[in-house]
């Protein structure tokens, strides 16, 4: 691997003629996992921030989840892509690249891929990921399209699409599949898409999977499937912070707790206490007490209703170019473009 130009304030990594990625070059103070732990466990509403989710074997519960029976997003909105591919085709031309937040899912990019296959000779694809995990998922595809040039931007989806904005004139197709908008509060996410908004250049496109309201007993089966595999993904959290903040959670004493709360139109996700505890968290230099049902929440995931979506898009200054959803109108793909 050379490293070579520096561009703003991110450094080149080339690995080869196909493959180069830009990492800032100062890495943003954050605050530590021990210090975001100490802040959200000493509230009298504990809560830890689903983003700790993803660690290692996290990332692997979750694809699991992704093929689950009860979970329907994933191949919902699969489906969704395999019969847009037409339709997309009309709003791209030779000057578009491929613009993903998160490194995705393989099989949802090459969809999008497919597309751009049909009417480029050379692709352009820009996963934007914090996490270098996406110098792997890119080997892959690489390895599947021939004509396929990545450039991996290795920084927090808003840096990325700064950076972006700034890189030159080609246009962008940007993503954000899945419904990880839904993760956002409702406050977060409106200050999201104005970022968002704000970073795209006029003629640039924005592609949004959202999950849609639908009959609760499907909304909870999702979040509570008989295999059990997504409470071992919300219990796992606890796992991480005894692995990473030496701590003593005992995962015998918690429970997966999720509903939908129809007024917020959102799952909730909790891990509940089944007796009265004490844990030490040595490393974020602290013991909490808690109550015998006591709730630790840790996700929202927001549905959405199709009659919502495009005052929400257009109050921040987008054209809703076009809204697809599956049959049963269980999730929805909407393209925007800037006023
Ligand atoms: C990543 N995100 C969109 C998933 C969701 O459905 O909200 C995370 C998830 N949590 C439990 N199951 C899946």
């Amino acid at each position: 691997m050379s490293d070579s130009t520096l561009h703003l304030n991110y450094k080149k990594y080339v690995l080869d003629d196909k493959l180069q990625y830009f990492k800032p070059h100062a890495t943003k103070i954050e605050n530590s996992f021990a210090d975001e732990i100490k802040f959200s466990l000493s509230r009298d509403k504990k809560f830890i921030s689903p983003k700790f989710f993803y660690d290692i074997k996290g990332s692997e519960l979750f694809e699991s989840i992704c093929s689950l029976p009860e979970y329907y997003p994933t191949r919902t909105e699969v489906s969704i892509l395999e019969q847009l591919q037409e339709d997309l085709l009309e709003y791209l031309d030779d000057s578009f690249r491929l613009v993903e937040l998160g490194s995705g899912s393989s099989t949802k990019t090459r969809l999008i891929l497919d597309i751009f296959e049909k009417f480029q000779s050379k692709i352009e694809y820009f996963p934007i990921d914090i996490s270098e995990i996406l110098t792997e998922s890119s080997e892959i595809l690489l390895s599947n399209y021939e004509n396929l040039h990545i450039t991996g931007i290795i920084d927090t989806y808003e840096g990325g699409l700064e950076f972006l904005k700034n890189y030159d004139t080609k246009k962008n197709l940007i993503i954000f599949l899945g419904s990880s908008f839904g993760n956002f509060s409702p406050d977060d996410g409106v200050e999201f898409l104005k970022k968002i908004h704000s970073t795209m250049k006029s003629g640039d496109l924005f592609l949004i999977g959202l999950d849609l309201v639908k009959d609760y007993s499907i909304l909870e089966s999702a979040y509570n499937d008989s295999a059990g595999v997504t409470a071992a993904f919300n219990l796992n959290v606890l796992s991480r912070i005894n692995d990473e903040l030496d701590a003593d959670f005992d995962l015998n004493n918690f429970a997966h707790h999720s509903v939908y709360n129809e007024s917020a139109q959102r799952i909730e996700m909790y891990l509940k206490s089944l007796v009265n505890q004490t844990v030490v968290i040595s490393q974020s230099d602290m013991k909490i007490q808690l109550r015998k049902n006591e709730l630790i929440h840790t996700e929202y995931s927001h549905k959405f209703k199709l009659s919502q979506l495009n005052s929400l898009f257009e109050d921040i200054g987008f054209d809703v170019n076009h809204t697809w959803f599956d049959e049963k109108k269980y999730f929805s793909l909407t393209l925007l473009s800037k006023k």
